[in-house]
């Protein structure tokens, strides 16, 4: 299960990884050029060959023909590696494998009316969530950060019979919007939407004895992020699936001296992260629609695991 999650954000991983070190790889380059410290040498030229050639080996050749003529294309190498690029691979991809999707184009068609921002995952990353579901065969799956339900929907599609979702959200209008949603995409039986912040919500259902959920996903407000992680691995099991989004903030986390709370959250739970022993954890860097970000993985250790 976890081997497939691995294999999944590993060329995640790689893709953002090629794109991110190639931009930055050029930036440095510029910066040489500019202040006359290095002149382009055909050493440099052929460093940056062989990842011309990955990008080329990557995009089927008929589509890079075609996109090439394009207006939206920009190419790979020189100053066009932006947002407008990450946006096109992310349509390019959301075209290929998601089929349209009547309840998920509604629910963000009624957040958008209802005034709620546009901060809820893309669909690649949901159908990512959905897929983890799915590997976890997840029965008990908890939300902290729910806006308009979209990630709620992906995730509750993956419940195996019998299932459950508890998602948290401290807005009673984003709420509201979601349980219209969630409703309409025939969820409403098996989803359960709390309002409240949520360190006043998680105490509540471990008092219920609520879990231990199989799957954890945190997309709350970042400043909370440590005291969310910890109730998470409250109310898990060895085994269980601790995703937290938003963790590179553009490259912003390794700030040590960032005054954004935001930033500061991700950095004390990378720090308590580096120290927990109960569970195993990676980071993995994205890019596309939602910028340049990434996500934490993390699973919770059994006892007598060697990891
Ligand atoms: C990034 S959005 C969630 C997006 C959603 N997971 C999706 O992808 O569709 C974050 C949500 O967390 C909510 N939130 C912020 N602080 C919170 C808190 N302390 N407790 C619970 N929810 C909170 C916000 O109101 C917002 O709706």
């Amino acid at each position: 299960m976890v081997g497939g999650a691995a294999v999944i954000t590993g060329t995640f991983g790689l893709i953002g990884g090629f794109v991110i070190g190639s931009a930055w790889e050029r930036l440095h380059r510029y910066r040489r050029r500019k202040s006359g410290v290095v002149a382009p040498s055909s050493t440099a030229v052929e460093s940056v060959q062989p990842r011309l050639k990955l990008v080329s080996a990557d995009v089927p050749k008929p589509s890079l023909a075609r996109m090439s003529h394009s207006r939206t294309f920009k190419p790979a190498i020189g100053d066009g590696m932006t947002q407008d690029l990450w946006n096109s691979v992310d349509d390019y991809f959301s075209k290929m494998l998601l089929p349209p999707d009547a309840a998920l184009d509604l629910a963000i068609a009624s957040s958008t009316e209802a005034g709620l921002p546009a901060i809820q995952v893309s669909a690649n990353q949901g159908k990512q969530l959905e897929m983890l579901a799915r590997m976890q065969k997840a029965h008990f799956i908890l939300e902290i950060g729910t806006l308009g339900g979209y990630s709620t929907i992906w995730m509750a599609r993956a419940l195996a019979p019998g299932g459950r979702l508890i998602t948290l959200e401290s807005d009673p209008k984003h709420a509201d919007v979601a349980r219209t949603n969630i409703e309409r995409a025939g969820f409403g039986d098996v989803v359960e939407v709390r309002t409240g912040l949520a360190l006043d919500t998680l105490p509540l259902i471990a008092a219920e004895n609520a879990g231990p959920f199989d799957m954890i996903f945190i997309d709350a407000d970042k400043e909370n992020i440590p005291g969310y992680f910890k109730w998470a691995l409250e109310l898990s099991r060895p085994g269980s699936l601790i995703v937290v989004d938003n963790v590179v903030r553009e490259g912003a986390v390794i700030d040590a001296a960032s005054d954004d709370l935001r930033v500061q959250g991700v950095r004390r739970l990378m720090d308590y992260l580096s120290r927990e022993p109960r569970v195993t954890a990676t980071a993995i860097q994205t890019v596309g629609t939602k910028g340049y970000d990434g996500f934490v993985m993390a699973i919770v250790k059994s006892e007598d695991s060697k990891q």
